[in-house]
């Protein structure tokens, strides 16, 4: 098997690895696979945030698979601040199987990454989120049948989400518009690279001020809370600024279709989406919510099995 020892940015999937973790996630799901591949096997999960979905998704996916999951919350072990986060990877490698850790800063996780013996998943940082990326597109592909003619378009924030939805999208092949409030964009870093794997998979990035031009036939409009988890000091800030970003039945219709909604959750009914458009036909955010889990198990398959 060609895969690597971590998953910490999509960036660093070939496109047969995305490939390989859609086809035992669908797999899984439909429950085609059975059996207990990581029986005896440990996930130590840690979190420096809170979460819902990261953590019960891959406690529910060891289960499943037969094997056992400990969940450290920011209080449990004080990573960085108790002990160094290298000693933290260190000590959990000479017991568990595998860690899926949750951290603000990017350098965190590369540095857990760099310091364990044993396969490292990234569970969001203030930079990625990696397993909702490949999640949602997993979804999306569900949803539409094929990939190829898709576009997706994202308005809000230019954050986490947006920078591993960016990767995904692009090393598939789909066309993503970006609609952003000006200074809240994406960082360049990622839409360098977003676009040369665009260019190699025929994908297309665009980018938009206005919400109303970067939805226009799109297939999939997505959002993302204004304010991260981290940055909860600006929220009264960016409020303002991101009101005309709003997820809205206003702006989905625009699109000129009958489009799916996205949100990858937690969601700030009545900010960033209505409770019209969360609770509509269209949304598919419980579906993306639980397909969490059916890729996450492949992705502790391929990584622990
Ligand atoms: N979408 C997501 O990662 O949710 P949690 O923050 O609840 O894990
Ligand atoms: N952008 C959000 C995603 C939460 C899953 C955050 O980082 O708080």
């Amino acid at each position: 098997m060609l895969f690597k020892k971590d998953l910490i940015s999509i960036a660093d999937l070939s496109l047969g690895e995305i490939n390989e973790i859609f086809d035992l996630a669908l797999k899984l799901k439909k429950g085609i696979l059975r059996g207990s591949p990581l029986t005896k096997k440990t996930l130590c999960l840690i979190f420096q945030k809170p979460s819902n979905r990261t953590r019960v998704s891959f406690t529910v996916g060891m289960t499943q698979l037969g094997g056992h999951a400990i969940c450290l919350g920011p209080e449990e072990i004080k990573m960085g601040v108790r002990e160094s986060s290298k000693d933290v990877a260190r000590v959990i490698s000479r017991y568990a199987d595998g860690i899926v850790a949750r951290t603000f800063k990017h350098k965190d996780i590369i540095e857990i990454a760099r310091s364990a013996s044993i396969p490292v998943i990234n569970g969001l940082s203030n930079f990625l989120h990696p397993c909702q990326g490949l999640s949602d597109l997993f979804t999306i592909k569900e949803k539409a049948g094929n990939l190829k003619t898709i576009k997706v378009s994202y308005v809000g924030d230019g954050n986490n989400v947006l920078h591993s939805l960016m990767l995904a999208c692009s090393k598939l092949g789909l066309n993503l518009s970006i609609a952003t409030p000006k200074g809240y964009g994406p960082k360049k870093e990622i839409t360098k690279q977003a676009i040369s794997f665009a260019k190699k998979s025929k994908g297309k990035i665009e980018f938009f001020d206005k919400p109303g031009d970067a939805v226009k036939g799109a297939d999939f409009v997505y959002t993302d809370v204004w304010t991260s988890m981290g940055k909860e000091g600006e929220y009264e800030r960016r409020k303002k600024i991101f009101k005309p970003f709003q997820l809205n039945s206003r702006l989905l219709n625009k699109t000129g279709k009958k489009s799916f909604a996205m949100h990858c959750l937690p969601a700030h009914r009545g900010d960033e989406i209505t409770d019209q458009v969360m609770d509509s036909k269209q949304s598919i955010v419980y579906d993306q919510a639980e397909n969490r889990l059916h890729v996450e198990k492949a992705i502790l398959v391929l990584l622990l099995g």
